[in-house]
């Protein structure tokens, strides 16, 4: 089966997916993603099949009601979705400009669905009003119907019955996680474009994240956070502290999305931290992954003098 997409979303982890499952474990009973975004990881845990039950959270409500018409209402939304498609053909720009004004108003999840479809590389942009004011491609229509409706069902069809789906800061979730779960997470990105993130909802504060990593690691709940990164020798992001005494993983993104913003040709690097035992359990050390070659592994020297455990197996 293809894994289904149906949102797109700029910082997606869709590309990078099967390289971070092979640090988390076979098989668990939750997985928790508390920054969901597109949902990525849970879509490819499960077509996988290796946990159970998913927590997809995102505080992004709008984002999160999405998700939940994805996954539970997929019929319906593709219905809608095709309706709304099909008006752009008179004046597709003028039609995106007022589906963008009545989301504003409204926050229709099932418009914010044609947005992000067919605005510039699905890359959502909000003003300090927290109006959503990206500019549609005009060079496209946006995702057609039909493969819409093929992603929405994929998805549907993969997480249906098994999701939980809210809209909580990220806190509250992490408060809720039980031992036996996995928790994989992927904050929004410090340090790239200057003080205020327009790209997303919320912005995380780096102390208070860093203490609800310390409690889990009392909890000894196993999780996997991506988190800062680097192109070329440029870091970006503040690395997470060692006092947390976790593994850290590189994965070579391409040239990235931030890249991208700043006008760059760099290969982005970003950063995977896996926590003690987790890291135990999958048998990590410190690695990069080039791009492309994911069976290619070359192990580096661990710059940041992360914990290393002795290898036996990546699973
Ligand atoms: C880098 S994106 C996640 C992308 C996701 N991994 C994917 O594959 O699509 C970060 C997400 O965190 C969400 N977010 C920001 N602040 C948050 C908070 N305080 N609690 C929960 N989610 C938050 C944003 O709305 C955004 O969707």
């Amino acid at each position: 089966m293809k894994v289904p997409h149906p949102i797109q979303y700029q910082g997606s982890k869709r590309a990078l997916a099967s390289t971070i499952l092979r640090y988390l474990p076979d098989k668990f009973s939750g997985l928790v993603e508390p920054f969901a975004g597109t949902a990525a990881i849970s879509i490819a845990i499960a077509i996988r099949n290796r946990s159970k039950s998913y927590w997809i959270n995102d505080y992004n409500k709008p984002l999160a009601e999405l998700l939940e018409l994805v996954i539970n209402s997929p019929v319906e939304l593709a219905d809608f979705y095709k309706k709304l498609w099909n008006q752009q053909h008179d004046d597709s720009l003028e039609h995106y400009y007022q589906v963008r004004e009545d989301f504003n108003r409204t926050r229709d999840p099932r418009l914010f669905l044609y947005l992000l479809s067919r605005c510039v590389k699905g890359s959502v942009r909000y003003n300090s009003e927290g109006l959503f004011n990206q500019s549609p491609d005009k060079r496209r229509h946006g995702t057609r119907p039909e493969t819409m409706r093929e992603n929405i069902l994929g998805v549907s069809y993969l997480l249906k019955g098994k999701a939980k789906i809210t809209s909580l800061d990220y806190k509250q979730v992490l408060l809720e996680v039980k031992e036996d779960d996995v928790v994989y997470m992927d904050p929004p990105y410090q340090g790239v474009c200057g003080d205020r993130d327009s790209r997303y909802y919320s912005g995380i504060v780096f102390n208070e994240f860093v203490a609800a990593l310390q409690d889990l690691n009392a909890r000894n709940v196993r999780y996997a956070v991506s988190y800062d990164g680097r192109t070329g020798n440029k870091t970006f992001g503040v690395h997470l502290p060692e006092s947390l005494d976790l593994t850290l993983i590189e994965l070579e993104a391409g040239r990235s999305t931030q890249a991208t913003l700043l006008n760059r040709d760099d290969i982005t690097i970003e950063s995977l931290y896996l926590s003690p035992r987790l890291a135990e359990e999958v048998y990590a050390l410190p690695h990069f992954h080039k791009r492309q070659k994911t069976e290619q592994l070359v192990l580096m020297e661990p710059k940041t003098g992360y914990a290393t455990q002795i290898p036996k197996k990546i699973s």
